[in-house]
């Protein structure tokens, strides 16, 4: 018990810095900095991008000089840091993490953690080696919904968990906006779908079955937005003439300057950082978000379904699909003797007790600051915290969402895509006990094997 007598411990402002001043670094995290100036302070930035970089220097009170155009530049001189976050492309995760290791820095590294099973081994194994703080953003266990269910399931209130149906709705506009036009299209310069959109979902399901994956199956394909479904008439870009431009439901006028109202945040921010309807139609009108769906230059799979088995004996289906109207993610827990039902961005959760016929909803309360249900704000409260302690002296219990906890979710991730560009069931077991044995230069073997 603490000593009442004794004072509290002072306030400790953590010296952060921010590596990549986008939607992520800028748009979610520092916008977290913003309102608890108390807890921590932004002191240093890093983006080549010269608009986003000063914009949020000025934001943020960064002096001219500790705002930097690359993440390499920001770390060789910034010598006084507690945590870095890092919140780069996909594909530059890797060595920043490596030199936040050795800065001996925390680090708050946003998914995927690296876009390739080698480089998620080759970090894993560093990170032990040195006993890294890494943080990884799978936000949603920070969220009132997903902490809800699990806090259910160990209740026991369905009984034992049998199977589990989850799906992920990513909402046909913002599909064509990330997976089509934008930045996560191509799976050799951002990731595979699976990836980047569903490790949240596979790090869920396995927190919440609380076993791990043995065994997936999976299938999928880029099945709509190629060459060969464009409408007779389209053009290259929804402003050119297009035929159909005003009953396509992907026309990124209708998309951006209609039926989303600009304003100053995602997704008009991407497109443009003039974000009037002025500065949004030029963008659209030579920018990458202004092409139409057919004509792009995407690659990745546009819908993806895996069916997995637990070392339980859970079995669980996952959907992910770029073909709805709605933006969330749905999941139905089956158990022995009651069933949990639950809309991730309604918030809404009902519980069915077979055993009296009793059915309840609850819609969980909603959270007004930042995205993902108050995952975004749950994860930095929890960083900053663990960071101020260590800064303390104290020995914070390890994230939830720490590394070591995270590459299962990743390791999933690859062996779904193996399964769905293979053809065949894919092993998980042989993976982990290779894992448990990762030694410093054996990163690159690969983690999954064929079933049967
Ligand atoms: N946790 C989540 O739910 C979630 C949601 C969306 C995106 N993400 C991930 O967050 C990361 C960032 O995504 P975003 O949407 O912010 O993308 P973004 O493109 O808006 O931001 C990335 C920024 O990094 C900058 N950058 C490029 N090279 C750099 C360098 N050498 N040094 C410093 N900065 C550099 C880019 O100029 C850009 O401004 C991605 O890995 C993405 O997959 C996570």
């Amino acid at each position: 018990m603490s000593d009442p007598s004794s004072p509290a411990p002072a306030p400790l402002r953590v010296r952060i810095a921010i590596l990549g001043a986008g939607n992520r670094g800028v748009g979610a995290y520092g916008a977290y900095l913003l309102r608890r100036p108390d807890l921590a302070q932004l002191v240093a930035i890093a983006d080549p991008r010269t608009d986003r970089l000063h914009a949020a220097g000025e934001l943020h009170g960064v002096s001219p000089e500790r705002r930097y155009l690359s993440w390499e530049e920001l770390l060789k001189r910034e010598t006084e840091l507690d945590a870095i976050i890092i919140a780069t492309p996909d594909v530059m995760h890797l060595q920043p993490a490596l030199a936040g290791i050795r800065h001996g820095v925390s680090i708050l590294l946003e998914k995927p953690i690296c876009p390739t099973e080698p480089e998620v081994r080759r970090l894993l194994a560093t990170a032990r080696r040195r006993g890294a703080d890494i943080t990884v953003a799978h936000v949603l266990r920070y969220t009132q919904f997903f902490t809800r269910i699990r806090e259910l399931l160990n209740r026991g209130v369905i009984g034992q968990l049998q199977t589990v149906r989850h799906t992920e709705q990513v909402g046909y506009w913002h599909f064509a906006h990330s997976y089509v036009r934008g930045n996560w299209r191509r799976a050799e310069e951002s990731s595979p779908m699976i990836l980047a959109k569903a490790c949240h979902d596979f790090d869920i399901l396995q927190w919440l079955i609380g076993s791990p994956c043995v065994e997936l199956n999976s299938y999928g394909n880029l099945g709509h937005f190629t060459s060969a479904n464009a409408p007779e008439g389209s053009t290259e870009r929804c402003d050119q003439g297009c035929a159909v431009e005003r009953t396509c439901p992907y026309s990124a006028q209708r998309i951006y300057l209609e039926k989303l109202p600009p304003a100053d945040r995602w997704p008009h921010n991407v497109v443009s950082l003039d974000t009037s309807p002025e500065g949004l139609a030029l963008a659209l009108h030579s920018g990458p978000y202004g092409r139409c769906v057919y004509h792009c230059d995407n690659d990745v799979a546009d819908h993806q379904v895996v069916s997995m088995r637990f070392a339980n004996g859970v079995d669980a289906c996952m959907t992910v699909s770029g073909f709805t109207r709605e933006i969330t993610r749905t999941i139905h827990l089956m158990g022995s003797h009651g069933e949990i039902i639950g809309d991730f961005t309604r918030n809404e959760i009902t519980v069915t007790d077979f055993r009296v016929d009793d059915v309840r909803t609850s819609q969980l309360s909603v959270h007004s600051e930042g995205l993902h249900g108050g995952g975004d704000e749950g994860l930095m409260a929890d960083f900053i915290g663990r960071v101020q302690d260590r800064l303390r002296g104290g020995d914070p219990a390890r994230a939830s969402t720490s590394l070591e906890e995270s590459v299962e979710s990743h390791f999933m991730a690859f062996a779904a895509e193996t399964s769905r560009l293979r053809g065949m069931a894919v092993r998980l077991h042989a993976a982990r006990k290779k894992r448990s044995q990762i030694a410093p230069g054996s990163e690159t073997s690969t983690i999954v094997e064929a079933s049967g």
